[in-house]
């Protein structure tokens, strides 16, 4: 096979066979095909896009350039849940700790976050002493025991992802939805999980900044879940603003021990509920979406999924107080308000440059080896839909920074007062 060969055949919108797709993908890994050969085939790939069977063999190909984590030492069915990522996205600190309460596995790798969103694990770091360095045969028999527990991803998974994706960032090929769909998957199923839950976020804060583009990414995604054998689902949801009202670090892990609790805000309330029902189904604990939401209700209000998650603090080294008094985790030299400058209803946050502000403010990495400041971060007061006094509060700041005169000035040009009082639909679509 002739590398050139390849790259005219996509060029001229052919279909590349599950062999030559493999061959290429083997070959990239190890260094045989160029870097300017499969830039090309990107570009390709980008323009004439992929039929189904060639991002099921994309997928699997990347797959195979590296390890697979064998998760069956763990027993019950494992639901691995995905978020393409937003602002202010706290559900998997909520639903690990919530389904793993109706004794459903989860067996979570997790990495740090990069740009305006903290990851999983950053957020857990908040809590003094939480730490992810736990051996394998005690991460197995965490889950085992307690349902729930976090490592930090090891082994060289999906190598031919990193390399593309790598080139994808430089050469403009990046939101492609076979090359997206294909990425994030090949990750999924490398991970062992045997069904997966995606949260697909769509709007402002989101990759996929409209429905069409969000829900085609879903179904592809889908099927090629489906297509290597895992129970795969969808949800569509709004990242118009920010999920819920905390952003930054110790500030969601609060908001998720008040949503454990059942005092959490009601559109994250409303996600962990979706999305937790979905997955206690996959998880085959309930026959009926309705049953499962009970299910998780109950957990809820039993103090049981709350406990879980105190449980699960304490098994990797996190002080419990910090649970019980998540104030001490937010602990500020500054706690400042931001009072509206009219009085009408909030028509827009945006979600991105809410989460950007966040970053200047310490709560994110612009480079990987930054410092995170786990206490600051905002609190929404108002969102979407919701009216306001002139001179109330939008936002409540938690600063360590004296100067903050260009966040606020930041977070006044991402809210927008006007006349009419409209919130956003939540779920926009389901895909099974
Ligand atoms: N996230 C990924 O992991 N891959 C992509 O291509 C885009 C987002
Ligand atoms: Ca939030």
């Amino acid at each position: 096979m002739r590398t050139v060969d390849l790259i005219a055949k996509k060029r001229d919108g052919q279909v590349l066979t599950t062999e030559e797709i493999n061959w290429l993908v083997e070959n990239y890994t190890n260094g045989v095909v160029a870097d300017y050969q499969m830039s090309a085939m990107l570009m390709a790939i980008y323009i004439n896009g992929m039929n189904e069977e060639e991002q099921l063999a994309l997928t699997k190909a990347m797959v195979a350039s590296g390890d697979q984590i064998d998760l069956s030492p763990i027993k019950g069915i494992k639901v691995d849940k995905h978020s393409t990522g937003g602002v202010g996205d706290t559900t998997t600190l909520i639903l690990g700790p919530l389904v793993a309460a109706l004794d459903i596995p989860v067996a979570k790798m997790s990495g740090r976050g990069l740009g305006h969103t903290g990851g999983t694990l950053d957020k857990l770091e908040s809590i003094p002493g939480f730490h992810i360095e736990i051996s394998k045969e005690q991460f197995f028999d965490l889950v085992n025991e307690h349902k729930i527990a976090i490592i930090g991803q090891s082994g060289n998974i999906t190598p031919a992802d990193k390399k593309i994706y790598a080139l994808r960032d430089v050469t403009s090929t990046v939101s492609s939805i076979p090359l997206i769909a294909s990425s994030i998957m090949s990750k999924k199923i490398a991970s062992g999980s045997d069904a997966i839950c995606l949260d697909v976020k769509v709007g402002d804060g989101a990759f996929m900044k409209d429905d069409q583009a969000a829900s085609e990414l879903a179904k592809t995604m889908v099927e090629i879940g489906k297509g290597a054998g895992r129970n795969t689902m969808a949800v569509l949801s709004d990242m118009s603003q920010p999920l819920g009202r905390a952003i930054g670090n110790g500030l969601e892990v609060k908001e998720a021990i008040e949503t454990l609790k059942g005092e959490g805000p009601e559109d994250l309330t409303e996600l962990v509920l979706t999305l937790g029902s979905q997955m206690v189904v996959l998880a085959e604990k309930a026959e009926t979406l309705e049953e499962a939401r009970e299910l998780l209700i109950e957990q809820i209000n039993n103090g049981h999924a709350l406990e879980v998650f105190r449980q699960f603090v304490e098994h990797q080294g996190g002080d419990v107080s910090a649970v019980d008094h998540p104030e001490q985790m937010i602990q500020t030299k500054h706690v400042i308000e931001l009072p509206a400058k009219t009085s009408g209803y909030v028509t827009r946050l945006a979600a991105e440059n809410i989460g950007v502000a966040a970053m200047k403010l310490g709560a994110g990495r612009a480079k990987k080896e930054d410092p995170i400041d786990y206490a600051v971060g905002f609190i929404l007061n108002k969102k979407v839909g919701d009216a306001v006094k002139e001179g109330e509060s939008l936002v409540t700041i938690y600063s360590n920074q004296d100067d903050i005169t260009e966040i606020e000035s930041d977070l006044y040009d991402s809210i927008e007062i006007g006349d009419v009082s409209e919130k956003p639909t939540l779920i926009h679509q389901i895909i099974v």
